[in-house]
């Protein structure tokens, strides 16, 4: 069995607060292969790392991500809605999760969040940081919006894209070839044997999210899933490790 990549969905996000420094040092930590994170701009044109338009869930404040400056919202506290341990954990920049990144070697995927707001130059911006951290071999960029990877092939043809999708689409390799993208980032529960092996057979990558049950992670990984994007890496590596025991 090839062992698939385990990407840590907004970071190690079971055990930390999302898509915060504390999830992604988790995620280090447990030697995940890969990490998930979701950007959106600010209102002076910065990459915040966030999953909501809004910041209200998972921080202290209340308004769209869109409406504040990077400065409103890194005054707000983005942990302890999770766990009082995780006070003073802030929105981070994409070039500061980067920075702390460093030295680690793992695969980043960066969803683009372009949808329902649409966010002019998000693409361009990410590209622009990932070529300024030399991360553009180890990325791979995502979104629902395939509007979005389109721009993102025409900007920088070599980087990486997969197509993110809900619904069990029939020879999805198809689309994703007309769309130019690498890879299918698919909902988990609509993936069945044969579809791994029509990727397979036509040269696209599969990662499915978000995928946290043992018998899930098994079951995928026996299906040979490239990736498989999980909110509990520490789990998906024993599930993985046992499998290959076998
Ligand atoms: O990239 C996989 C997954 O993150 C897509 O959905 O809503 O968790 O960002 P969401
Ligand atoms: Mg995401």
């Amino acid at each position: 069995m090839k062992k698939p990549v385990i990407f840590a969905h907004r970071g190690a996000s079971a055990y930390a607060p999302e898509n915060t420094g504390a999830a992604f040092r988790k995620a280090v930590e447990m030697k995940a292969d890969g990490i998930e994170l979701d950007v959106h701009l600010t209102l002076d044109g910065h990459i915040v790392v966030i999953h909501d338009e809004r910041v209200d869930r998972t921080s202290n404040g209340s308004g769209w991500v869109k409406d504040m400056r990077l400065s409103e919202l890194k005054e707000l506290d983005f942990g302890s809605w999770f766990g009082s341990e995780f006070r003073g954990e802030t929105i981070l920049t994409l070039e500061e999760v980067l920075d702390l990144l460093k030295g680690w070697d793992g695969i980043l995927n960066v969803e683009l969040k372009s949808g329902p707001i649409f966010y002019e130059g998000l693409e361009q911006k990410t590209l622009d940081v990932l070529k300024a951290f030399g991360m553009t071999e180890r990325a791979i960029i995502s979104s629902f919006n395939h509007y979005s990877l389109l721009t993102v092939k025409q900007i920088e043809p070599g980087i990486k894209t997969g197509i993110l999708y809900m619904a069990g689409l029939v020879e999805p390799w198809d689309y994703a070839r007309k769309v130019g993208a690498d890879a299918i980032h698919p909902y988990f529960v609509n993936i069945q044997p044969p579809i791994v092996q029509g990727c397979k057979a036509h040269g696209i990558l599969m990662n499915p999210f978000t995928v946290d049950k043992p018998e899930h992670i098994r079951a995928l990984a026996m299906a040979g899933v490239d990736g498989i994007i999980t909110n509990v890496p520490d789990t998906a590596i024993a599930v993985i490790s046992s499998l290959q025991e076998q």
